[in-house]
């Protein structure tokens, strides 16, 4: 399976902070933005990735991530014109995705939790249809929204409702078979004139080919893409990891542990890093066995 990471967008909910930068480049706590959801797809046992930016973005994304082989990973990137809407993400990515199954996941999606890993990898398996996810929240007008018959069977997908008919929102994380591109050729512009993933994963429903699986209170799901949200996402990350002395969402320790990158490699990084809690943090990791070992 390939994965796609769409870093483009407006990011008009953060102005000012975004008005000269991405807000998938934008700290949460000790990292980029970016690195939670390229965690999430490193996760899933997916190696070739393709990062969609906005034009102008594109060679500071080059810079933060380069060509992904320090984490034995394998980048490509493409640009998005406009920010016309998600969907284009698996048209802009059409010859990426040749033949393979694809995961689409956004550049400002953080999920963790028990569990998610085994999820991922069970996910990353799909070859026909499409999986994507639910999740419970507060406030379930601000979101793509799954309805669920009394068997847990989904019957209804809409975007932002004015009057939801569940409280099961749709994080920004999508499994998709390879006639994917073809579907997102079908959706029609919005009233706003974006082509919104609602409208293709209601293809997939529709045809009886969408599996929706529903993440439970042990995992969080957050977006940081409100000023409120952003400061949350980030307070949330530093608790975790004072808590536990363990990282969420560090791509060296995801290769490390998965057997992409050595210890000496790991060591590298930190070393090119200078001295911080970071790079103090991936020395003391190179001095353990990876777990997979
Ligand atoms: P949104 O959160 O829907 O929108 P946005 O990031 O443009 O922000 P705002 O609402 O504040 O203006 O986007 C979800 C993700 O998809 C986010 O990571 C940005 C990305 N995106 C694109 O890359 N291209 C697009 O055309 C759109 C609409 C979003």
């Amino acid at each position: 399976m390939k994965g796609i990471l769409l870093a483009g967008g407006h990011g008009t909910r953060l102005h000012p902070l975004t008005i000269g930068i991405s807000k998938q480049l934008l700290p949460v706590y000790n990292k980029p933005m970016i690195y939670y959801p390229l965690s999430i797809l490193m996760l899933a046992g997916i190696r070739e990735i393709l990062v969609i930016t906005a034009p102008d973005a594109l060679p500071i994304f080059q810079r933060f991530l380069g060509d992904g082989s320090q984490w034995g990973l394998r980048f490509t990137y493409l640009t998005q014109e406009r920010p016309r809407g998600t969907v284009e993400a698996l048209l802009i990515g059409r010859d990426f995705i040749g033949n393979e199954p694809v995961c689409l996941i956004f550049g400002d999606n953080i999920l963790y939790g028990h569990g998610l890993s085994g999820k991922l990898q069970e996910a990353a398996r799909l070859t026909h249809g499409a999986l994507i996810f639910a999740y419970y929240v507060g406030d379930p007008h601000r979101f793509g929204i799954v309805e669920f018959d009394a068997t847990g069977r989904a019957i209804s997908l809409e975007e932002k409702p004015a009057h939801p008919r569940s409280h099961y929102a749709v994080p920004g994380l999508y499994f998709y078979d390879c006639h994917v591109a073809d579907y997102a050729a079908q959706v029609r512009p919005s009233l706003n004139d974006e082509l919104v993933i609602t409208d293709l994963n209601r293809i997939y429903l529709e045809r009886g080919e969408l599996r929706v699986e529903v993440l439970g209170r042990g995992v969080a799901w957050l977006d940081a893409g409100t000023h409120s949200s952003l400061l949350e996402a980030a307070n949330f990350v530093q608790a975790v990891e004072h808590r536990q002395g363990l990282m969420i969402a560090c791509p060296e320790e995801i290769a490390y542990q998965r057997g992409y990158i050595d210890a000496e490699q790991v060591r590298r990084i930190a070393r090119a890093m200078g001295n911080n809690e970071y790079s103090a943090y991936l020395l003391r990791l190179a001095e353990e066995p990876p777990a997979g070992a």
